[in-house]
């Protein structure tokens, strides 16, 4: 094992979306252009599925050194209400590209923090929105919230208005660990907001954690894992640590890079952690995520419905997601779109009337075919060849992927592409594999996270 995480962990994206985003073309994107193709998939899919709709609420009172979010550190209250009037004035612009009610099947607040926000003002800003919009049937709403600050009023509030999901940022509880990341947070925080959330009726409780964080050693990962199955959460985010010091605003700092774990020694977090968590009764689903037998996102990878997008994996999928807020990113399938990543910036274009995007890529029909054996390869773990779906450098890729076979993280099977399980947690390295982009484009400096 050890010498093929020496050969395997190298930089590679973590495939939310494909074209990852420094792969993006900006010559294929203009702002008009988005627009296009959201009215396009608007008109295909809204009377059936729906739409999505992401907001990104960026504000936390204090930095977590470890955090690779777009986020805007504040102690300043005052700035929830013109931020959510920005959001709603963004909103509008949207409607005003559509000829009905937008059918609105999921919704995510994320961050940043969301739980920054009074209840009082999250109920306003979800107000605004769905007065535009006829609810769908059975929706999806999930948020983000921070153990340390989300009370039972935000809990019941958000749960008043049609929220089932609620994701706790976790991390890891020993105190060495806490100290470095600037994470400061107890058990008895996470412990009440977890039973209020299933006192109040939410289902589809997760846990983030994250390995591979600073001064973490294995005794700290287990007392984590067990201390989270005191309150048995129906699914768990197992993340790596993406450590990116270089991106501009992320605000890594606050420990050394020698207080890391080792390449190793992160994936033996990882290893132990996975067994540990399978022990317990949690199933793998996807790359990084667990979840018990009973919760939706397990059921939707048996049902092969299993989807991965920004957010994440997710449970259900609609073509379009609308991104509202600063740094959100959009997707319409044949387009993404990112807006502006400051606070002031955002909010001027938006008063200025402008969807405030700048950047982004038209997916082109060699970018769909290979975004789709990417889907495939993170969501269900298989991907397979016709002659539909073909691209000119599969044969290299077929070369590559025979290495991996021997090596046994893949089968090929005729025109299938399977991931063992030991190839599991070298599923981005597989994936790498049909990124044409990048091969097309290799990188010359550090972009991404190491793989394991
Ligand atoms: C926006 S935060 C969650 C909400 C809230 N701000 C909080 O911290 O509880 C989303 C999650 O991203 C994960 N995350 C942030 N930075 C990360 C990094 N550098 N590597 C891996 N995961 C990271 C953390 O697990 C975090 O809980
Ligand atoms: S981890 Fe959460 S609370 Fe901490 S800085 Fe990042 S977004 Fe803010």
């Amino acid at each position: 094992m050890n010498s093929l995480i020496d050969k395997y962990n190298i930089p590679g994206p973590r495939y939310t979306s494909y074209p990852t985003v420094p792969y993006w073309d900006d010559s294929t994107f203009s702002p008009e252009k988005w627009k296009e193709t959201v009215i396009r998939s608007f008109h295909e899919t809204n009377a059936e599925e729906g739409i999505s709709i992401y907001i990104h609420l960026p504000f936390c009172e204090a930095l977590c050194t470890f955090c690779a979010c777009h986020k805007r550190i504040t102690k300043q209250h005052s700035v929830e209400v013109p931020y959510l009037e920005s959001v709603l004035k963004e909103w509008k612009l949207y409607l005003e590209l559509f000829n009905e009610k937008p059918k609105l099947k999921e919704l995510h607040l994320g961050g940043g923090t969301p739980t920054f926000f009074s209840p009082e003002n999250l109920k306003t800003l979800l107000g605004g929105i769905f007065e535009t919009v006829e609810i769908a049937e059975h929706p999806e709403f999930s948020f983000e919230g921070h153990p340390n600050n989300t009370t039972k009023e935000h809990l019941q509030t958000l749960y008043d208005l049609g929220f089932r999901r609620v994701s706790f940022g976790v991390q890891d509880y020993d105190p060495k660990v806490q100290k470095a990341i600037n994470r400061i947070q107890p058990f008895e925080n996470v412990k009440n907001v977890t039973e209020w959330a299933k006192e109040i009726g939410y289902r589809g409780i997760s846990h983030d954690l994250v390995f591979g964080l600073p001064h973490q050693t294995w005794e700290a990962m287990e007392h984590t894992i067990r201390k989270t199955m005191e309150l048995k959460p129906d699914r768990l985010a197992f993340y790596s640590y993406a450590h990116v010091p270089w991106v501009k605003g992320v605000g890594q700092r606050g420990f050394d890079e020698n207080d890391l774990p080792s390449g190793e020694e992160k994936r033996r977090l990882y290893e132990d952690g996975k067994k540990l968590l399978q022990d317990l009764g949690y199933i793998e689903v996807g790359m990084d995520h667990f979840s018990l037998e009973h919760d939706d996102l397990y059921q939707s990878l048996i049902h092969k419905k299993l989807h991965r997008n920004f957010m994440g994996y997710t449970s259900s999928n609609t073509q379009l997601m609308v991104g509202l807020g600063m740094s959100a990113i959009s997707d319409s399938w044949y387009a993404f779109a990112q807006n502006v990543k400051t606070v002031e910036e955002y909010q001027k274009m938006v008063e200025e009337g402008q969807i405030p995007v700048v950047k982004g890529h038209v997916l082109n029909e060699e970018d769909l075919i290979v975004r789709r054996h990417i889907l495939n390869l993170m969501c269900q773990l298989e991907t397979t060849f016709n002659e539909n779906n073909s691209f000119p450098e599969l044969e290299n890729a077929l070369e590559m992927l025979k290495e991996m076979e021997n090596d046994g993280l893949v089968e090929i099977r005729g025109n299938e592409i399977k991931i063992t399980e030991a190839g599991r947690a070298f599923t981005r390295n597989v994936a790498m594999v049909f990124d044409l982009r990048m091969m097309r484009n290799k990188p010359e400096t550090r972009i991404f996270s190491m793989t394991i």
